[in-house]
């Protein structure tokens, strides 16, 4: 479309836009205008199906009534107070309400939280914590991070440092990292439902790392429990339970990265409660606050808290912090959306709905151009092969055709990623999978 013959259209001149093509976009933007339970309205008043909550962040759906008369109320009453060195209630009642989700249960003792404004922010403030936490009890040789091959902790550089994706990293330069293999295997895995059998043996490559670099260098190991923005790249079965025996073995702290699985995503309050694998910092945003504030949260157990916790009472113990940390706002956001989720089970949801979308997820097995389908909880992943010298075309082209036909999804290479809000029914799910299809049979 040429967005110059449209009325209804901004001036496409000054945002420049994160993460986009910007000349091509602007060419011919897609524009979004409200949004309401599963459904975006375009500019044009066409409805368009969410099937990614968003950028896995809406994950009550779109227009929570709840949530809008909480930041009303609290933008009224107190519309900002700095946390530094002084406090407002609001923080505080986030941070307990979030420490009362503990988890992993209550043994996990992962309840003390440290606001940040973003995915990012939370990913650089962990990085931080793990790395002063080594010093506090004598571990100061302990600066270097492990991350992973294909992982995506946000753009900060502390984050692309331990990220994975090549794009993101060349031409930035980066903190002390390495970097575990990714766990991506279409030949022995491809079509797996659910947790892929084969790779817990990559795991091992934390191992291979410790004697390379000496364990006595590394603070911390980073990894999404699934990796979303890469792709989606399911742990193998065992792989997670590995990762945390080693890292304990050499005194290396586990960092479980879950901005995107934090919050249902997986039909469990946290992927830390899916596979019952306790770390000792979780990172989270999007879902913290069904989308609506920005803000995001870092979960740290007791013992890697306390340990900070040391030297003169007048002492600043950690010096780290954001202007927006634990914002007013964005913390009454906070709670009315966890007080959506309770009160509608929704963090457990995903567990009825995750077989449905499956099932139907895989019926696209065998349309043009499918090399793989992977999925967990609601996240669904449907790889295509790419055009001989034009990777990620014909993805894009299928996003495009699903777009203009109402459907929402998100592509990264040739992979459609779909994360579909969590009060998404069986109908949403049949209009997806049908959709798809179609934009599959019409994409060269
Ligand atoms: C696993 C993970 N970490 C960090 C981030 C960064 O979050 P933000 O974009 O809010 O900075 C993302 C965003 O997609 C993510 O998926």
């Amino acid at each position: 479309m040429d967005h110059s013959s449209r009325s209804n259209l901004p001036s496409m001149e000054n945002f420049w836009m994160p993460f986009t093509a910007n000349r091509q976009f602007k060419a011919s933007p897609r524009l979004l205008a409200s949004a309401e339970g599963m459904y975006y309205t375009d500019v044009d008043g066409n409805q368009v199906l969410d099937g990614t909550a968003g950028l896995w962040c809406v994950n009550a759906g779109h227009g929570r009534k709840r949530i809008a008369d909480a930041v009303e109320r609290q933008l009224r009453t107190l519309d900002f107070a700095p946390t530094f060195q002084m406090g407002h209630p609001i923080a505080f009642d986030f941070a307990e309400k979030l420490g009362k989700m503990s988890p992993g249960g209550p043994s996990a003792q992962l309840d003390r939280v440290f606001f940040t404004g973003s995915g990012s922010e939370s990913v650089d403030t962990a990085l931080k914590i793990a790395i002063a936490y080594q010093r506090a009890i004598g571990q100061g040789t302990r600066t270097r991070i492990i991350g992973r091959e294909k992982g995506y902790h946000g753009v900060g550089f502390g984050g692309i440092s331990v990220g994975g994706l090549v794009n993101n990293r060349r031409i930035f330069p980066q903190i002390p990292a390495d970097h575990m293999r990714h766990t991506l295997d279409l030949e022995r895995n491809g079509f797996s439902k659910g947790l892929p059998p084969h790779g817990l043996e990559l795991a091992e490559d934390l191992e291979r790392l410790v004697q390379l670099h000496g364990a006595e260098t590394i603070a911390a190991v980073i990894v999404e429990p699934l990796s979303g923005s890469a792709g989606v790249v399911i742990p193998p079965k065992g792989y997670l339970e590995r990762l945390r025996a080693i890292s304990e073995k050499y005194g290396i702290l586990l960092i479980f990265d879950e901005v995107i699985t934090g919050f249902g995503r997986l039909g469990t309050p946290f992927a830390v409660d899916y596979f019952g694998v306790v770390p000792d910092l979780i990172t989270t945003a999007k879902g913290l606050t069904n989308g609506a504030i920005p803000m995001g949260a870092v979960f740290a157990s007791r013992k890697v808290h306390d340990g900070l916790m040391h030297g003169p009472e007048n002492a600043i113990e950690l010096f780290h912090g954001y202007t927006y940390s634990g914002h007013p706002v964005a913390s009454a956001a906070g709670i009315a959306t966890m007080e959506i989720y309770e009160e509608e089970g929704l963090l457990t949801r995903g567990a009825a709905m995750a077989e449905p979308f499956q099932e139907a997820l895989h019926s696209l097995k065998g349309h043009p151009h499918v090399a793989d389908i992977r999925n967990l909880g609601l996240v669904g992943a449907i790889e295509l092969t790419p055009r001989d010298g034009a990777p990620g075309t014909r993805a894009y082209d299928v996003f495009v055709d699903c777009f203009k036909n109402g459907l929402l999804i998100r592509v990264t290479g040739d992979i459609i990623a779909l994360s579909p809000p969590l009060i998404i029914e069986k109908e949403h799910i049949e209009i997806i999978v049908s959709k798809i299809g179609d934009a599959l049979k019409r994409v060269a």
